[in-house]
């Protein structure tokens, strides 16, 4: 895909339930996902669970906690210098 047709998202919560089926969703439709969540292990365990869909290559695994400004800045630094854009931020409220 053209680099500039590229499309980003972040989903926060992901490494389960409606974070986690968003991401699949996301991806199956080709968007770059950062599949967040604030456990590393879990994170990278849901991100291998997509490999069974074929997904893999299109989700990358970014630590998250919303409560905590510095691991918010990280994502946010993460995703500039990555991507230099975000087309879509899915915050599921805790
Ligand atoms: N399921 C439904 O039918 C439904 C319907 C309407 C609304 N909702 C609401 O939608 C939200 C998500 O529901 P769900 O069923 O997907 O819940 P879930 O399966 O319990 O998943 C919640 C996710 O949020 C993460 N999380 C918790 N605290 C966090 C924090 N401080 N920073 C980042 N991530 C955090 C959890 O991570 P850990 O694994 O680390 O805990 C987990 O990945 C909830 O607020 C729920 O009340 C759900």
């Amino acid at each position: 895909m053209a680099e500039e047709k590229k499309r980003y998202a972040v989903v926060t919560g992901a490494n389960k339930g409606i974070g986690f089926g968003t991401v699949k969703q996301l991806a199956s439709n080709g968007v770059t996902v950062v599949l967040t969540a604030r456990d590393k292990k879990r994170g990278l365990e849901a991100v291998d669970k997509l490999k069974e869909f074929g997904l893999s290559d299109l989700v990358v695994f970014h630590q998250l906690d919303v409560t905590d400004p510095s691991s918010i800045t990280s994502l946010a630094d993460f995703v500039k210098t990555q991507f230099g854009k975000l087309d879509i931020l899915v915050y599921l409220e805790i």
